[in-house]
């Protein structure tokens, strides 16, 4: 508390001048604590200073059950696609060669996007790496094969002197994956800004899994080159969809330590007969309980949310898809695009539903167009907590029925922690296995959003 007071003090000419600017700030602050909201702050331009067949922007991700995926950037076109690893600092017993792509943007072209899946590894095991064969070494944490595991959630999160605080603040404290709801670079067509945001995620990424989908400001569509979208993205950030049976790399799922998590994409098709909507049916009826006993989904766009921005953005997708995720019994949606932070209670159709998700949108990573600050009043008792601040969530899952979660607002230097909750999972709730008949949970629904 005393940090913040002295951030006060200090900064007081500034949002006084804030304040007389967007007085909706004297709003919010005074509806919700007395901590001062955060105004945007700069971009991060990262600088390239390696040698052109170094790597650089440097990210792992999970492949299947014990594989990790590689990925890093090189200047020059002829540098191989090959990781070499092992558990020594510096010695290698283990070597693999990947494949790579490249793109064009307008008159932007990329460097050599290498990927190169490595393993089988071991869990909860530090593994040391170079890449194609020259440069310095990395290193990352496997995840454990069992519970308890740790996710760190962080959406919309750019590359500014916001996005370094949240990172910083994640990494703070130990955890062993990093899942990301869309918006990621910001670049919004200027390539470099891709290259930068790599740069600038690399000592994270590059030592710990990060697994994304895609949000809006990933599409860059450009025509007639680029109808499609996603073209850096698809690139730059290649996921596990063939593992799962998917078609796409904007929709995935993968199993880790207990945990089924299903990436949903916003901004490709989703109706009922569309390759995602038949995708993610037979994805979620092969889930095994015993094996997964905790179901997690991510998606951009949220279905639930009361803060004025982006109202009803995520509605045609929640109507179409959310039965799916009910009958499942699917335990966390997260969401991000609005820049604020917001838990909801477990719902579903708008209605509180004990076998319905808890839904939390985390789109508060500290991108460069700032916060959410209006909500709508008055508040729908299904919102829980809603903040306009940046920050971070963790979801440390401790075992087959109890998780636990909270939300890290960024205080300057620091992160506190402004929200905290038990959670239980569906599996183990006799109520809700036992009942998929939506009516059954009827006489649970009270209120309406
Ligand atoms: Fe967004």
């Amino acid at each position: 508390m005393k940090k913040i007071m002295r951030a006060r003090v200090f900064h007081f000419p500034l949002l006084l001048t804030i304040f007389m600017i967007f007085p909706q700030v004297l709003l919010v602050q005074s509806e919700n604590d007395d901590f001062s909201r955060q105004p945007p702050r700069p971009i991060i331009r990262t600088q390239h200073d390696r040698s052109d067949s170094d790597p650089q922007q440097v990210h792992i991700s999970l492949v299947g059950r014990d594989h990790m995926r590689v990925t890093w950037i090189t200047d020059d076109k002829q540098a191989p696609s090959i990781v070499e690893y092992g558990t020594e600092k510096g010695k290698y017993d283990a070597k693999a060669r990947g494949e790579h792509t490249e793109y064009t943007y307008f008159k932007y072209s990329s460097g050599k996007i290498h990927h190169t899946k490595i393993g089988p590894l071991e869990p909860s095991t530090t593994y040391f790496y170079r890449c194609g064969g020259s440069g310095p070494e990395f290193s990352f944490k496997t995840p454990p094969s069992t519970f308890p595991i740790e996710f760190a959630v962080v959406g919309d999160l750019g590359q500014t002197e916001w996005t370094a605080s949240t990172l910083a603040h994640v990494d703070s404290e130990d955890y062993d994956v990093f899942l990301l709801p869309g918006d990621l670079s910001y670049a919004n067509g200027q390539q470099p800004l891709w290259d930068s945001f790599g740069r600038l995620v690399e000592p994270y990424a590059s030592r710990r899994p990060w697994m994304v989908t895609e949000g809006n400001h990933d599409i860059e569509i450009m025509i007639p080159d680029h109808p499609q979208g996603f073209t850096a993205y698809n690139s730059r950030w290649l996921m596990p969809y063939e593992e799962s049976g998917s078609k796409s790399n904007l929709y995935y799922s993968f199993d880790v330590a207990g945990t089924h998590i299903i990436m949903l994409g916003s901004y490709t098709k989703f109706y009922v007969e569309s390759p995602q909507y038949k995708w993610l049916e037979s994805d979620l009826a092969q889930v095994n309980r015993k094996k997964t006993p905790w179901v997690l989904v991510l998606l951009h766009a949220p279905w639930y949310n009361t803060n004025t921005a982006h109202q009803g953005e995520g509605e045609i997708m929640r109507q179409t898809m959310e039965k799916l995720l009910y009958k499942a019994r699917v335990d966390l949606v997260f969401a991000g695009h609005v820049h604020a932070y917001e838990r909801f209670t477990r719902i579903y159709r708008n209605k509180h539903n004990p076998c319905g998700p808890v839904y939390i949108t985390i789109g508060d990573g500290g991108n460069r167009e700032g916060l959410a600050l209006e909500y709508l009043e008055p508040a729908s008792p299904l919102s829980l907590y809603r903040e306009p601040s940046f920050g971070h969530g963790r979801l440390r899952i401790l075992n087959e029925t109890h998780a636990y979660w909270s939300w890290h607002r960024n205080n300057d230097a620091d992160a506190l922690v402004a929200d905290t909750v038990w959670l239980e999972s569906l599996s183990t709730s006799k109520t809700c296995q036992n009942t998929v008949d939506e009516e059954a949970t009827t006489s649970f629904v009270n209120n309406e959003l």
